[in-house]
């Protein structure tokens, strides 16, 4: 059985996590979408609720599972006897910042192989902070987030908005 790592913050999932998530079901027998803590980031969403709308935007693939852990990486790979974690790369501006991630994660275990996925061209350009700006500002997220979670994105950014 070859378990992948799809891991992220996914504060909150895109249609290109979906899209990176969906290839990875399609090259591995089974893909464990971790849900992480990235100390570079202040989250708008909590573990639970960036769990629970993966959950419901992966419902149709039936070999990913939704997992929230807050350690490192490695350990999570680990436990769960995964041999890759599988990356999207959208641009030569994600490269750095990956290639450091993908060597510290090597260092730490050298037998865990990073994969990396190019994005595909329609969303090249999204993000979960494009997201988050579109929407606190009142625009149409619709085209960048799976549309069976876009009422409950839309009104948690709403809520943030209010808190501000
Ligand atoms: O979606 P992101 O924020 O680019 O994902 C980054 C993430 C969460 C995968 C990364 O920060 C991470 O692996 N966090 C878990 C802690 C860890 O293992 N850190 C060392 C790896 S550099």
């Amino acid at each position: 059985m070859r378990i992948a790592i799809c891991p992220g913050s996914f504060d909150p999932v895109t249609l290109g996590h979906i899209d990176i998530i969906r290839r990875a079901s399609k090259l591995f027998d089974k893909v464990i979408v971790a849900v992480l803590l990235n100390m570079d980031k202040k989250t708008w969403f909590t573990i639970g609720e960036r769990t629970d709308l993966l959950k419901k935007a992966t419902a149709d693939i039936p070999n990913v599972e939704i997992a929230g852990f807050e350690g490192l990486l490695v350990d999570f790979a680990k436990q769960k006897k995964a041999c890759a974690i599988v990356k999207g790369l959208r641009a030569v501006s994600d490269f750095e910042y990956e290639f450091q991630m993908a060597l510290t994660n090597s260092k730490l275990d050298a037998n865990l192989e990073t994969v990396f996925l190019t994005t595909s061209s329609e969303n090249m350009y999204l993000s979960s902070s494009i997201v988050k700006q579109v929407g606190l500002l009142g625009g149409n997220v619709q085209p960048f987030v799976p549309e069976c979670v876009h009422d409950e994105i839309v009104s948690r950014i709403r809520q943030r908005s209010k808190l501000k």
